[in-house]
């Protein structure tokens, strides 16, 4: 058994995150293609611009502690966007299907949201000032990303209740 220290299980957290965001780029167009609302459409497509900044400052992050920048496989996030595509593959294009992209979205912020909480609290008490910074903004970008399906939700769900 290695030696565990804090250090070592935020390197690992962030190379969780890192292989996580790449995942998501990957997703992303695909759940664009499968979104019939545009609003949402418009959200998915912001959010996967905002998902490339994130990767970028997680270059930095692993620059600022002298870390080659590696992914590990998240099977955590293969699992909920595999999810999302099975959603795809088996509702018609519509507000329910649209309702139930949001709903996969959300899971995946929602993680997000706590990997970066813990990486943000890590840091600190590493003393990793400059990759607390970068955390911190993509935290705050996943909370708006969230706040915004909710918003998007809101008319989408009226939509595909009258559809039934
Ligand atoms: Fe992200």
């Amino acid at each position: 058994v290695k030696e565990q220290t804090l250090a070592t299980v935020f390197l690992e957290e962030l190379r969780d995150i890192y292989d996580a965001e790449r995942q998501i780029t990957r997703a992303l167009p695909k759940m664009v293609k499968g979104a019939s609302s545009e609003e949402l459409r418009d959200a998915f497509q912001t959010h996967l611009e905002e998902t490339k900044r994130q990767i970028e400052r997680l270059d930095s992050v692993f620059e600022s502690i002298d870390q080659k920048a590696r992914g590990k496989k998240c099977e955590a996030m293969q699992g909920l966007l595999g999810e999302g595509e099975e959603l795809i593959e088996q509702h018609e294009q519509g507000p329910v299907l649209d309702a139930a992209l949001i709903a996969g979205a959300q899971k995946v912020e929602h993680y997000e949201i706590a990997a970066y909480g813990t990486l943000c609290t890590w840091g600190k008490t590493l003393g990793y000032t400059d990759a607390v910074g970068f955390l911190k903004e993509n935290l705050s970008e996943e909370k708006m990303a969230d706040e915004k399906l909710t918003e998007v939700a809101a008319g989408i769900n009226t939509e595909a209740t009258v559809g039934a």
